[in-house]
Order: structure tokens, then sequence, then C-alpha cells
């Protein structure tokens, strides 16, 4: 990777390419996937499950639920069990999901089969995708700078049952510190874009004058994102022009065929 590019930031999936390459090779080792296949979002379920609970306890039911997507499973696993209630015809319920705008994978990306990490040595799956040698510029948000989605997110997004939303990271920084300041809890970079998205329904709501009862997931703390904050707070954080010419290029070497 370094040959290709001496000044390559890394990619979520140069990251697998490598640890399937350390599993093949060492007979002790196997890889254990943390996100984007079917069975990681079904086994996230158990957030959405106890979602479910918690909003029966409080007696109310979510009009939008929210997350951030980088492979897709803190996500759906908060969103599935309410998804069911929408796919069954008993809830009008609301999905958005939000992502960088550095790595716009749903939002600007094409669905079709591509791999799974950068090498191309995984089976392909059916998926937004923005080309799986893509390398996102280096946001903060390192868990969002993913070149595809999990094929069941894309899915709802592609049936309509689903949106998403793209965030750049000056603007999610800024929803971090508004919640921080009311809630007292640091939010990881990558939780910051589903915070920014419930923040804009609700004011769209309030504008409105509708009552919205949101859901979002927070989906990890901030407390090793303290230089992020310290870039954001003293004016140095910056925002990424989206990376066309490169999504391009990368989108070129996504397998073709009659799918
Ligand atoms: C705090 C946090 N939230 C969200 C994500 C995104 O991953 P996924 O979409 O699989 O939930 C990550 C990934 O590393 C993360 O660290």
């Amino acid at each position: 990777m370094l040959e290709r590019d001496p000044e390559s930031l890394g990619s979520l999936g140069i990251a697998i390419s490598e640890a399937s390459e350390d599993a093949a090779t060492h007979d002790d080792t196997n890889y254990s996937l943390g996100s984007v296949l079917n069975h990681v979002l079904m086994h996230q379920t158990v957030v959405g499950e106890e979602c479910r609970l918690q909003m029966e306890m409080a007696g109310d039911y979510p009009d939008i639920v929210i997350g951030c997507i980088g492979g897709g499973s803190n996500y759906a696993g908060l969103a599935f069990p309410f998804m069911r209630d929408r796919l069954a015809g008993k809830k009008q319920v609301e999905f958005l999901a939000a992502e960088p705008s550095a790595c716009p994978t749903v939002t600007k990306g094409k669905l079709t089969y591509d791999f799974g990490d950068a090498l191309g040595s995984t089976p392909l799956f059916m998926m937004h995708t923005l080309g799986h040698d893509f390398t996102p510029p280096g946001i903060h948000a390192g868990g969002l700078r993913y070149h595809a989605m999990a094929p069941l997110i894309s899915a709802l997004v592609d049936t309509g049952n689903m949106s998403a939303v793209a965030y750049g990271q000056t603007e999610i920084f800024e929803a971090a510190l508004t919640f921080a300041r009311a809630e007292a809890i640091i939010p990881a970079p990558e939780s910051s874009h589903a915070i920014k998205a419930t923040i804009d329904q609700a004011i769209k709501a309030r504008d409105a004058g509708e009552e919205k009862v949101i859901l979002f997931n927070l989906s990890g703390h901030g407390h090793f994102d303290m230089s992020a904050y310290d870039q954001y707070l003293s004016g140095k954080l910056m925002d990424y022009a989206y990376p066309e010419e490169k999504i391009r290029e990368s989108m070129a070497k996504i397998p073709q065929g009659r799918w």
C-alpha cells in the first residue's frame, strides 16, 4: 500500500485486507468481522431490542430513528427492531443515517457488487460503494472511513425505507459541543454525525410546530479524541472538499458484471 502511495493514511478497507492476510497465513489466527456483514448487524440488534423496552417503559415510540453509518452495524443494531414495525405496516417510523461528506458512501456511492476490502480478497457484496480501493481523507471520525455499506442498509435505502444525509467535520464538532454542554457527555466524532442529524431534525420539527420523538444512537464516547476537540476549539479543524476525482478513479475499478 505504501509503495502505491507513500502518503497513504490507510483506511478500514486496507485494515480488513491486512487482517485477512494475517488470519490466512497463521494457523492459530482467525478474523472476526466488526461490521458490514449482515450477521454482525443482527448481533447488534440487542441494542434496538433494549431500546424498544426502554421506550415501552417511557410509554413512547420514536417517530424518527437516527444513527451514524461507517459499515452500518451500530445503526442497524438500533434501527432494525423498529424497522420491523415499519415493514409490517404497523408504524410510520422514519429512518435517517448520517455519514461524512468526505466519505459519502450512501449519499454519493453506487449500488452494485464490490469487494469489502481494499485488495479485493473478500467475496463480492451488493452494497453502496465508492470503490474498494478508495482511501478517504483523514477526517477524525476514523470509524466512518469505509468505502462501502452493509448490504441490508443499502437494500433499505434502495427500497425507500431509510434515507441518508452527509455532513462535514466542522459542523459535526459544533453539534458535539452543543451536546457535551447540554448532557455532560463527550461524544465520539463518529456518533456526532448522528447528533448533528438529530439536532437538525429537532429544529425542523420545532420550526414546523410539530412534536417528534427522536431516538438516536450514541455509539461511543470521545475520550480518545481530545486532540480533535483541541483542533476544533483552536480553529484548526478543516473541512475536506468532496474527493470527487479520487472517488471517480476508485469507482472505475469496481468489478463489472451483468447484475
Ligand atoms: C464510536 C463509533 N461509532 C460508529 C462507528 C461506525 O461503525 P458502524 O457503522 O459499523 O457502527 C465506529 C467505528 O469504528 C465507532 O468507533
